[in-house]
């Protein structure tokens, strides 16, 4: 973002901002005239509960029924396990906090979501790399991972796996729900050893920006969730990155204890937000804003791996999303990427800035960090931009090739 503001002309296909032409502004102004109508205006500005907006609550719950195909007849997801928050990255910040402790292990997406990754350094927690296949988590890798800390004894320091399970940032990639349910299975199989409970916390930040009608259902539909799935999402992305509105549903004693963390930060997520989410959802102008949100982002992220296609070299590789806002990009390896590297330098002479692949992989000395990959997002650059950003990259990793 400084980069951006210090060199004029700069395209940015780093940061993970949202389209800034569909942003809902019509839609949020009629619902603002709305609540603050007659004499309901009051009660709108004060403080909500800890918790979050009930309604709001009610319909979180019964959309995630749907999304997960919950059966009508079945009681579905209790309304009262779900925790409004201030983003779903307030939430991610919480659960570091109840749950771990310094020197405790997180298993992660190798590579991962590098700003929860910055959370959990904050946390002096230590994550270890579980790889990726095109659809998901390596389920060998999640169980080699866990036999070493078994011999080596560090089991008991583990405490869980986070998974960006849709569209992932930075990859792109979807963890089936087969994968999901076996991994539960392979957690539960070393509590015993860690003593502990060992969670899965599914983000599941970009589920509803699917560019199909595909969905995959949550770990928390699986047989094997028993109390073990900690669910984080957003209406953030999918409606308005400025109404910091994310969400969680967690079993107990989770639930609590967040909630009591929550009230110490803030006292609950600001009520007039939540009430703007709650009647865009009520209404249904949150769906038809979605769906439209997610052809704009299909036809830029198509933009983007045109102009990939006719700007980079053969030997750069990407695999076309199908959801979310990233693409991420395999250079040679002998092509370095990194904030020193000579294609970063260079891609700034060219006035275009991505973020560097490295930056997305935590700590793990058990393997070297790859240095040959790069996030671009589609997100917020426009069409124009993209195609310009594009072709200056392709320019930039020529000349350093
Ligand atoms: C994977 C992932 N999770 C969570 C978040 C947090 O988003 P928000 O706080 O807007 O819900 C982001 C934001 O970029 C993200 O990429």
């Amino acid at each position: 973002m400084r980069e951006a503001l210090e060199r004029p002309g700069l395209i940015s296909l780093a940061a993970g901002f949202t389209d800034n032409p569909s942003l809902p502004v019509a839609e949020t102004r009629v619902i603002i005239k709305d609540l603050l109508k007659g004499n309901k205006g009051p009660s709108r500005l004060q403080y909500g509960t800890t918790y979050g907006d009930e309604p709001l609550r009610k319909l979180t719950a019964q959309r995630l029924d749907r999304m997960d195909g919950c059966p009508k007849q079945a009681k579905g997801y209790d309304p009262d396990r779900f925790l409004i928050t201030h983003g779903s990255q307030q939430l991610l910040y919480i659960l570091n906090e109840i749950l771990f402790d310094p020197g405790d292990i997180v298993l992660v997406e190798d590579p991962s979501y590098f700003v929860y990754l910055g959370i959990m350094q904050s946390h002096g927690v230590l994550g270890k790399g579980i790889r990726m296949e095109p659809d998901g988590l390596d389920l060998l890798s999640l169980e080699t991972t866990l036999e070493t800390l078994k011999k080596s004894g560090e089991l008991a320091r583990l405490k869980a796996l986070y998974l960006v399970s849709y569209h992932s940032n930075p990859t792109g990639i979807t963890t089936c729900a087969a994968k999901k349910e076996a991994a539960l299975k392979i957690l539960k199989g070393y509590e015993k050893s860690a003593g502990h409970p060992i969670y899965l916390i599914e983000d599941a930040a970009y589920r509803e920006l699917s560019f199909s009608d595909k969905d995959t259902p949550s770990a928390l539909s699986s047989h094997n969730a028993s109390n073990r799935v900690i669910y984080t999402s957003t209406y953030s992305k999918p409606f308005a990155t400025g109404i910091r509105v994310g969400y969680g549903f967690l079993p107990e004693p989770l639930f609590t204890t967040a909630a009591r963390v929550k009230g110490n930060h803030d006292f609950g997520t600001a009520n007039f937000l939540q009430q703007i989410l709650s009647s865009a959802v009520e209404s249904g102008s949150y769906e038809e804003h979605v769906q439209k949100l997610r052809k704009r982002y299909a036809s830029k992220a198509r933009a983007m791996t045109r102009a990939c296609k006719k700007h980079f070299p053969e030997k750069v590789k990407w695999e076309n999303p199908e959801g979310g806002l990233y693409l991420w990009v395999n250079l040679p390896k002998k092509v370095k990427t990194g904030l020193r590297s000579k294609l970063f330098i260079e891609a700034l002479k060219q006035k275009v800035l991505y973020v560097p692949g490295n930056l997305c992989y935590c700590d793990d000395a058990t393997r070297r960090k790859p240095n040959h990959q790069m996030r671009l997002s589609f997100g917020s650059a426009s069409i124009k931009h993209i195609e310009e950003g594009i072709s200056r990259l392709g320019r930039a990793i020529k000349r350093v090739m």
